[in-house]
């Protein structure tokens, strides 16, 4: 890489051929003021806050003053900031004056005061007193941006941020800059009407006070606020998280800078996905006469032991998907040492095959595949994943590496979705079950990556097929699933073993009333049947559930034992790269954690689960972690795939997966996050009309009802329908609505 060396403030800098004047200061220490400058943005040097003086620029000439954010830095370069020039400072200042010609003066009521780089540079920078006497610019405030966002246009600066934020990273436009001179202002864009899952980011990166979030709004101050860094658990992408509470409440949640994860972005439901803890559970419960009463942790304890003692094996457990690394263990040992059964499934969702578990038996190995990687690939498959709604951040590293890097992005779907559309990928329709034979006609080597969706679990053959294929190519292979807690839980071992059943078969039991149940923050809603889930509840001998918050499973419960929530506790996730991040209490801590709960449970059964403390737990995951990233990557071995339902002759195949902001969502709370609305989507179909009210009935009976969109170019035979209450490659039958149908609806949504 050809460098070049220059001179800022009398320092010598050396830095990459093609380097803006900012970072190069910026990597000496030398700060720059700005507010159109972002690193993750191209430059636009719309606000020229960021003026230096140039002597030399590196021919012996010299230039009139130019904003750093744009100047390349050049070999014998001479530049000369504010701090050591008067031509830079007297135009910062000039420009600083502008800026403030209009801009109010409301900083005690401005949720940015306090953290807002216009007021720190006004301090800074500015002059004392302002010498413009007219009457400033103003407009009707605010203007709702969108459900969670807010816009003072008076208070922007015009830095262009928020606009350039959807064209280059979200490919969501739902700013543009319209009007001219004084009239110039950030109005609705193109994709006003679309959702755009990453609109929180325009009110962490406005440098001003013009977008906030409706949910922080008049809520706090920064000075008021305990920050605290941790990882994001709203999905398996191991976002760096900056959590503010304050008294105890968590306030706010923002993106953190981790530069090989989630650079400095997050989703909008790790964003305002959180719950306060104030719904929490409080007091253990046993169910005495049919109800359940609160009771002391000891009679709550010792009723769960003596009730699981008298099962004598015949029990299962099923940790959900929201469990630190640390927990999941406990979880796992609990049922080999205490309980003595291999029937342990953390997969508490819609797909959980002996197929599935033995593929997943061979993921956690080895070093996985980084974010990087998917920028230095030269091609990437998407099989059964669609990474906008299930793993945002794989979107928007994906959307850079296709503007940035060229990279060929390879849809395996039945329809082109928007999160295709917006990274250019090459389609290939393909109805569910089919995507093994659409992988064997891609040409791929050893530049090519190819990440597997969670809901390819469901669909029998495909996670061998795709495995066994990428093998012989030569390529990678990673398993991107939607939980935070899956992988580490595959890790700890909580899936079935040998003679183990799953999640499906364990239900199945209990409801024979066969087999008791220990539950660990299981969500109904997001299983196969979840009726039948709570059928098998209310059958089952015996039931114990660890949650945090009253559910439909702790409803039906003999002994709920509430636990920590995560911003309560320690703990560790493996995300999808199989990179251990760490999980912090963002507010006080509380002691009950799914690991003491069991380890206390386990004491009261006569045995020890080995985890006397959060140190040891965390000392056996760090273990766990270094000696499965030691393993080398197993061999796949052959399972024979159970068959697909078949279609008939009046159906079709559904395609469907979980959207990011589904309306059932269990963790959205406060924010008005609303999901895409809903919308059946099929090819051309004779009789159907786009736009018309279509009607999608499986062969339970039950129905969604939505309009219609029509995808030249979706898979034949094949209807796809968000959050679908049936499992992808399901039959289904699509007619038009009655005329008389009232208002679309979507039955089963699900988190
Ligand atoms: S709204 Fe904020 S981010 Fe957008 S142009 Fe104005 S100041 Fe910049
Ligand atoms: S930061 Fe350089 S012009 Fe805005």
């Amino acid at each position: 890489m050809t460098e070049v060396t220059l001179h800022i403030d009398g320092v010598a800098v050396t830095v990459p051929k093609g380097t803006k004047v900012i970072r190069a200061a910026e990597s000496v220490g030398i700060d720059i003021p700005r507010f159109c400058d972002h690193p993750l943005l191209d430059p636009v040097a719309a606000c020229r806050q960021c003026m230096v003086d140039v002597p030399d620029a590196g021919n012996g000439r010299g230039m009139k003053p130019q904003p750093a954010c744009a100047l390349d830095a050049m070999d014998n370069m001479v530049i000369n900031t504010a701090t050591t020039s008067d031509v830079a400072r007297s135009a910062q200042e000039g420009m600083l004056e502008f800026l403030l010609i209009n801009h109010p003066l409301d900083c005690p009521m401005c949720d940015k005061g306090g953290e807002c780089p216009l007021q720190n540079q006004a301090m800074a920078n500015g002059r004392g007193e302002s010498r413009y006497g007219g009457i400033k610019r103003t407009y009707p405030k605010p203007t709702q941006l969108t459900g969670v966002l807010l816009l003072d246009r008076e208070r922007c600066v015009l830095c262009q941020r928020c606009t350039r934020f959807g064209e280059q990273i979200s490919g969501d436009r739902l700013l543009s800059l319209v009007e001219r001179g004084a009239a110039s202002q950030i109005s609705s864009g193109p994709d006003r009407d679309q959702v755009s899952y990453f609109s929180g980011n325009l009110a962490q990166i406005c440098p001003v006070g013009a977008i906030t979030s409706v949910d922080y709004r008049f809520q706090s101050r920064p000075f008021d606020l305990v920050s605290t860094t941790t990882t994001c658990d709203n999905c398996a992408a191991g976002c760096s998280l900056r959590v503010d509470q304050r008294h105890g409440d968590v306030r706010r949640r923002l993106a953190a800078t981790d530069m090989e994860v989630n650079e400095e972005w997050n989703c909008d439901r790790g964003r305002f996905g959180f719950r306060s803890e104030s719904d929490a559970l409080t007091s253990p419960m046993v169910r005495v006469d049919g109800e359940l009463q609160p009771v002391s942790w000891p009679q709550a304890l010792s009723a769960a032991a003596a009730g699981l003692k008298k099962l004598d094996g015949q029990v299962g457990v099923i940790p959900g998907g929201r469990l630190t690394m640390e927990n999941a263990l406990a979880y796992a040992r609990f049922a080999s040492e205490v309980l003595n059964t291999a029937n342990i499934d953390a997969r508490a969702r819609r797909s959980a095959s002996a197929e599935e578990a033995d593929f997943l038996q061979r993921q956690a190995r080895g070093a996985g595949i980084a974010y990087d990687d998917l920028e230095k690939a030269r091609q990437v498959v998407l099989v059964a994943l669609e990474p906008e709604d299930e793993c945002p951040m794989v979107f928007l590293r994906l959307r850079k590496a296709v503007r940035k890097a060229g990279l060929n992005v390879t849809a395996i779907a039945p329809i082109t979705s928007s999160g295709s559309a917006k990274l250019n990928a090459k389609v290939v329709p393909t109805a569910p079950g089919d995507e093994v034979s659409a992988l064997a006609n891609l040409k791929m080597d050893a530049d090519t990556i190819v990440l597997v969706g969670e809901r390819a679990g469901s669909l029998p053959g495909v996670l061998p097929g795709a495995e066994a294929l990428v093998q012989k190519a030569g390529a990678r292979l990673a398993w991107v699933p939607r939980r935070a807690g899956e992988l580490g839980a595959l890790a700890a071992g909580c899936l079935p073993s040998g003679k183990g059943l799953a999640v499906d078969e364990m239900l199945a039991q209990a409801a024979q009333g066969k087999l008791g149940l220990v539950l660990g923050g299981v969500d109904l809603d997001d299983l196969a049947d979840p009726s039948a889930a709570r059928q098998a509840l209310v059958q089952a001998p015996f039931v114990v559930s660890l949650e945090v918050r009253p559910s439909a499973a702790t409803d039906l419960a003999d002994v709920v034992l509430p636990v920590a929530s995560l911003a309560q506790q320690a703990g560790t996730f493996m995300d999808w790269t199989l990179t251990a991040r760490a999980v912090e209490p963002v507010v006080p801590p509380q002691p009950m954690t799914d690991r003491r709960v069991l380890a206390e449970l386990a004491r009261r059964m006569g045995a020890d689960l080995g985890l006397p403390s959060y140190a040891a737990a965390h000392q056996s995951v760090q273990d766990l972690v270094t000696s499965r990233a030691a393993l080398a990557p197993a061999p796949v071995s052959a399972v024979k795939p159970a068959p697909m339902p078949t279609t008939r002759s009046d159906g079709l195949t559904l395609a469907s997966w979980r959207t990011l902001l589904t309306t059932a969502s269990r963790c959205l709370d406060g924010a008005d996050l609303a999901p895409r609305p809903p919308s059946v989507v099929a090819g051309p179909h004779a009789g159907l009309v786009a736009g018309t009210s279509v009607v999608v009935r499986g062969s339970d009976g039950v129905a969604v009802e939505a309009p219609l969109a029509i995808d030249p170019n979706a898979a034949a035979g094949v209807v796809w329908v968000p959050d679908a209450p049936w499992a992808p490659g399901a039959v289904v039958t699509l007619e038009p609505a009655a005329p008389t149908t009232p208002t679309p609806e979507v039955q089963g949504g699900e988190r």
